[in-house]
């Protein structure tokens, strides 16, 4: 499973590419808003600082909602670096936007994802990942942990190849299922990274050994 980052910020994104686990870094607007990245050129240099940092898949969101729109943003964001993976909202157009982006050999990752009707939508039409939004699903009372295990066996059965990526991810146990239940990637905060390091037993252990070590030296 790739460990994907979910932020705009430079230095988490460093402090997990330290970590030697990264695999990529997913951002969207929201993100990029919270960081104070403003105007276009800011925002292409920002990505292309991520794109440096991180040397691998990185994705940018188009904010277009038409398909000429969506291509034409997609077009200028993959010159920024190979790393660039477009995210394209799942709607109607951006399926058709999909579909032309992948026949280019533009990378693309579908965002917004809460079904797995979707989900086959966004593979037909050649999706490199797919974004189905765990945290925003259990928001509503609903199981997001479910939703990766019907992507996973329908994407299995059909043997797609649009890797499923799970994304709004809340806690280091949502990254624990999901990793069981078939996601390809799993992109969170670096708090919930962090979060999967934490066990009281290894403190306890660790400062048991560091102990003794130290009374065996007196
Ligand atoms: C990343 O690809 C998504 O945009 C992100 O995980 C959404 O997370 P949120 O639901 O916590 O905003």
């Amino acid at each position: 499973m790739k460990f994907f980052v979910d932020t705009a910020n430079l230095a988490q994104i460093k402090e997990a590419k330290d970590l030697g686990i990264l695999d990529g870094v997913t951002t969207n607007p929201s993100l990029m808003a919270k960081e104070g990245i403003k105007g276009k050129n800011n925002i292409f240099k920002h990505y292309a600082d991520i794109c440096s940092i991180v040397e691998g898949d990185v994705s940018a969101e188009v904010i277009s909602v038409d398909f000429e729109g969506m291509i034409k943003e997609a077009e200028e964001l993959a010159t920024i670096s190979p790393y660039i993976v477009v995210k394209i909202p799942m709607i109607k157009e951006g399926i058709k936007a999909i579909k032309y982006l992948s026949e280019k050999g533009i990378k693309t990752n579908c965002t917004l994802v809460f079904s797995a009707g979707q989900a086959i939508l966004a593979a037909k039409a050649g999706a490199t990942y797919l974004s189905p939004f765990i945290g925003r699903v259990n928001d509503i009372t609903w199981d997001g942990i479910e939703l990766i295990k019907e992507i996973a066996e329908v994407y299995s059965v059909q043997m797609f190849d649009t890797e499923i990526l799970a994304a709004s991810i809340r806690s280091p146990r949502q990254i624990v299922e999901c990793a069981k239940y078939g996601a390809d990637v799993v992109t969170s905060p670096l708090n919930s990274i962090l979060g999967l390091l934490r066990h009281p037993l290894t403190d306890v252990g660790l400062e048991k050994f560091l102990q003794d070590y130290r009374n065996s030296q007196k």
